[in-house]
């Protein structure tokens, strides 16, 4: 983290998980576990259709809600999908995008990422943009040139002033849900390549003012570690998001250097 440039942010992604009737007691637990003076900006990416009973159970909780997804048309005939104006309608001020659940299971390609990306920034929600290798691209060597064409796909057309609404999510496809986390210095090296692919399309101070997320396993026993990384400047978390006393936790760990 460096609190210098850029806001520290802990993410949660409870991807299609829990009902309406969780989110109270969830709510309830998450507040009074969390620390009292919140050390970084606290996100929960929730199921859409339950982003204002979220809201409404953690009035007093201090977290925004973001979305998993987003259409990338405005409005009109798109059966199923949901566009950002709706989502900003509702409440949201974060949506995932490129998440590689999607990209695995919906085909969801770079210049889609991009579009949706656009979309978001366009109501004025921030994008939090996930990029991340496979292990058979770790194991070729081809980690960071495969890391830098997505973010540079994601980023087309986006100008500075809309970058510093934009949050980028490394997140290992290995690491995802495995438990197999990266390393801290595996997960430093490649946010630190985020930047500087950054750094090489907006120059220094843009790249600096980035927020980079870490996601894949992360967790409340190895968040302090991974948080640690100059280049790490908060987690995307899965899996232990559905625990509010972990996720509480992953918060807590962002205390460090304040
Ligand atoms: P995980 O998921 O923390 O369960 O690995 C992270 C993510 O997919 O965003």
């Amino acid at each position: 983290m460096n609190r210098k440039y850029r806001k520290t942010v802990i993410a949660g992604n409870w991807k299609m998980n829990m009902l309406a009737s969780e989110i109270k007691p969830f709510m309830e637990q998450l507040k009074e576990n969390m620390p009292k003076t919140r050390p970084c900006d606290v996100v929960l990416c929730t199921p859409a259709v339950m982003i204002p009973a979220m809201l409404k159970a953690g009035k007093d909780c201090k977290v925004a809600a973001g979305a998993q997804d987003v259409s990338k048309h405005e409005k009109g005939a798109y059966t199923g999908e949901i566009s950002a104006s709706q989502l900003a309608d509702i409440g949201a001020k974060y949506c995932i995008v490129g998440h590689s659940e999607r990209r695995e299971y919906h085909g969801e390609d770079d210049m889609l990422i991009n579009a949706k990306t656009k979309a978001l920034l366009e109501k004025g929600i921030a994008p939090i943009i996930c990029v991340g290798e496979s292990l058979e691209q770790r194991e070729m060597d081809l980690t960071m040139e495969h890391i830098a064409y997505q973010v540079k796909a994601a980023l087309s057309g986006i100008d500075a002033s809309q970058l510093r609404r934009c949050i980028i999510a490394y997140e290992p496809i290995w690491a995802i849900g495995t438990g197999k986390t990266a390393t801290a210095e595996q997960a430093q090296e490649v946010c630190q390549g985020i930047r500087a692919v950054i750094r090489g399309i907006y120059g220094a101070r843009p790249a600096r003012a980035v927020s980079i997320l870490y996601g894949g396993s992360m967790n409340a026993a190895n968040a302090e570690e991974l948080l640690a990384q100059p280049d790490i400047d908060g987690g995307l978390i899965g899996g232990a998001s559905l625990k509010p006393a972990d996720f509480a936790t992953i918060v807590k760990a962002t205390e460090q250097g304040a």
